[in-house]
């Protein structure tokens, strides 16, 4: 009976730890990500590279910045559908590309994305 019980209550607890495990890196479907950047039609590879500076901020650094925010997820998805003015090191101005789905504003997508930025290391 005792020995039932302890089965039970372990069935119970791995099933805590697989629903409430924080988000692996494996989550993230890293083909996807790749792909959603370098469509044409959002192209962040212009500006972005994952380790070598570019006119933009690196996806290490970027994930560097948001590592200890637990907003991080909402301000880039934020980020990337409103398009705030962003500055170059140069100190040009303007308004940060939107990023490009299909189906268009797909939030899966887009988290996807953003997972991937930030699961760079
Ligand atoms: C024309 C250049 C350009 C393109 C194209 C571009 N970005 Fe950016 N991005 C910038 C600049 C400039 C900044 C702000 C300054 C910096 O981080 O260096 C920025 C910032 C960011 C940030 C950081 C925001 C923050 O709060 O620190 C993320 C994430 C990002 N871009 C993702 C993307 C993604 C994803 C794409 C493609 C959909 C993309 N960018 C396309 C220029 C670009």
């Amino acid at each position: 009976m005792a020995r039932r019980f302890a089965v039970r209550e372990a069935l119970l607890l791995s099933a805590v730890f697989l629903c409430c495990a924080p988000a692996q890196a494996a989550d993230v479907d890293v083909d996807a990500a790749k792909k959603l950047v370098a469509v044409a039609s959002n192209n962040c590879g212009k500006c972005h590279h994952a380790t070598n500076k570019k006119d933009a901020s690196t996806y290490k650094s970027i994930a560097e910045k948001y590592r200890n925010d637990a907003q991080a997820e909402a301000k880039l998805i934020k980020h990337l559908t409103t398009g705030p003015e962003v500055k170059y090191e140069d100190g040009t101005k303007e308004n940060h590309k939107l990023v490009t789905t299909k189906p268009p504003e797909d939030e899966k997508q887009i988290k996807n994305l953003i997972q991937w930025i930030l699961s760079h290391k």
